[in-house]
């Protein structure tokens, strides 16, 4: 069943379609004057629109209605109906975005006929529409790297509220990802061109914070020689992202809680009211229940602020994700004097595991920054990992030993598949590269060599999951099996 809306000021013609359209099982909602239309079209949101061309007889006024119908969002189908011999203005309206005209007088099946295919027409792109919606969010929300059950389900809800004016409360612990969460929040909705502000509650002492957040006028305090616009009026139209909320002084939660509820600041020493449009996203490493009970936090803002939280998982409860964090951070960083490391050792996996992890992915980041600079090759070992993390693993640095790595990188085995060193790289010391001329092979099957043991060895990185090796290689898991499979033929 479909809901349309039917213009025409011909009385008989509206109940005559109307009879027709209700017949076929679709709800009809009639407008007999242009103005009515005009005015009352985008309340009902219509699956599709007929209008007669020549409205209140004065010329080609359907057309407004056409396009009146076309800017909503989303657009319904629209059909005109012209009289005799008014082709020209049929196709200007079908220039303007008409899915089809109908002449007047019309056979009825000829009407159903033009209905129906309209009406699947307009189910079809709206599915379109939302499927290509869809990809650009999932697209957009690329920089986040999670594949774990409860990122999955952070990534849901950023879908589904990223593009609102709701207020977002992101809780997680210290390093967790909650301005990068909030970044994305606004990257992802249409307030992305307006300014994104974030401010650190924990960071300015009361007096300046209210000054900072909401401005103030010449004269409003000692030093005030100018009036100032605060962060608030900055933010209008965009996003203001209020880090570490729950370290905001009370009187500033106070005023808080005004602009959420009024949607409007006052500047410090002025008491005029300032309307201003900004979404609000705030963020805490520390339950703000806790700092209700201590009395440090006002339990109304809370409501106000908690109106849709989103849970980050620490690092420690996510460590499928290991594998593909280490590789983002390698793959994102400039390549080092000493060349790029491109992957780490099993036993630097097997620790990072182990490891508890409480600066979560800003700790993980700064290992694997740390540990690519002192690398010395190609594949970053625990002697390579800062002490902290070694620790956890009952290591030090010292006491490391490196052999016991030797055989991880198992490529390295000639008679299996040739060695993962950059092409390029000297190859003296390693099996890929020739020694004589009696080791050279074809170019193609050297280089499918290369490929297969450079997708086995991601595969066994990553514990086996094909599926995630074909993330980080950037291929769909299809190829990454067709890939496979001809490189066995190959061998
Ligand atoms: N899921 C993730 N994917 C990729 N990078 C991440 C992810 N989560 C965090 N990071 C990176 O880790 C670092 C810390 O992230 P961010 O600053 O967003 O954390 P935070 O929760 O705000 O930390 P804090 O509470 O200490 O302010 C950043 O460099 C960020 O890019
Ligand atoms: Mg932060």
């Amino acid at each position: 069943m479909a809901k349309v809306v039917l213009v025409d000021d011909e009385l008989t013609m509206v109940q005559m379609v109307g009879d027709l359209l209700r017949k076929e099982g679709h709800e009809v909602i009639p407008f007999s004057s242009l103005d009515a239309a005009l005015e009352g079209i985008a309340e009902h949101s219509p699956d599709l629109v007929i209008t007669d061309l020549y409205l209140d007889k004065s010329g080609a006024k359907g057309l407004d209605v056409l396009k009146k119908a076309r800017s909503l969002s989303p657009p319904p189908v629209v059909i005109v109906v012209t009289g005799f011999g008014t082709l020209d203005t049929a196709i200007d309206a079908m220039r303007a975005g008409a899915f089809d005209y109908l002449e007047k007088p019309f056979k009825v099946e000829d009407f159903r006929f033009t209905i129906r295919r309209a009406l699947s027409f307009g189910e079809a792109v709206s599915e379109t529409t939302f499927l290509r919606r869809q990809l650009k969010k999932k697209y957009q929300f690329t920089r986040i790297i999670g594949n774990a059950e409860k990122m999955q389900a952070v990534f849901k809800m950023l879908e589904r509220v990223a593009d609102t004016d709701s207020t977002i409360l992101i809780l997680g612990e210290s390093g967790t990802g909650k301005e990068l969460v909030a970044k994305a929040l606004h990257q992802n909705s249409r307030r992305q061109n307006a300014p994104f502000i974030p401010i650190n509650c924990s960071a300015l002492p009361e007096n300046l914070l209210e000054s900072e957040l909401f401005g103030h006028c010449r004269g409003a305090f000692t030093g005030a020689i100018a009036d100032k616009k605060g962060l608030f009026q900055e933010a209008d139209g965009g996003t203001i992202f209020l880090d570490e909320v729950g370290c905001m002084p009370p009187l500033l939660q106070s005023r808080l809680l005004r602009v959420l509820q009024e949607r409007e600041i006052r500047r410090v020493g002025e008491n005029t009211p300032i309307q201003v449009n900004v979404r609000v996203v705030a963020a805490t490493n520390e339950p703000l229940e806790n700092r209700i009970k201590d009395g440090g936090f006002r339990e109304d803002l809370y409501y106000r602020l908690n109106v849709i939280p989103i849970q980050l998982p620490g690092l420690r409860e996510r460590s499928e994700d290991l594998p593909l964090l280490v590789a983002h951070f390698l793959r994102s960083r400039p390549s080092g004097r000493t060349g790029r490391p491109r992957r780490v050792s099993s036993r630097v996996m097997e620790i990072l595991r182990a490891h508890h992890w409480p600066g979560n992915v800003r700790e993980l980041e700064n290992a694997i920054e740390r540990a690519a600079t002192l690398c010395e090759g190609d594949v970053i070992r625990a002697k390579d990992l800062p002490a902290s993390v070694l620790k956890s693993f009952g290591e030090t640095a010292e006491a490391v030993d490196d052999s016991a790595e030797a055989d991880l990188p198992k490529l390295q085995d000639s008679s299996q598949a040739p060695a993962s060193a950059p092409m390029g790289e000297s190859g003296r010391g390693n099996p890929a590269i020739p020694e004589t001329v009696d080791d050279v092979k074809p170019l193609r099957i050297f280089s499918r060599e290369q490929e297969v043991a450079y997708m086995n060895r991601v595969i066994d990185l990553v514990g086996g999951d094909k599926e995630q090796a074909a993330i980080l290689l950037g291929v769909s898991l299809a190829t990454l099996y067709r890939k496979l499979t001809e490189d066995e033929k190959v061998q």
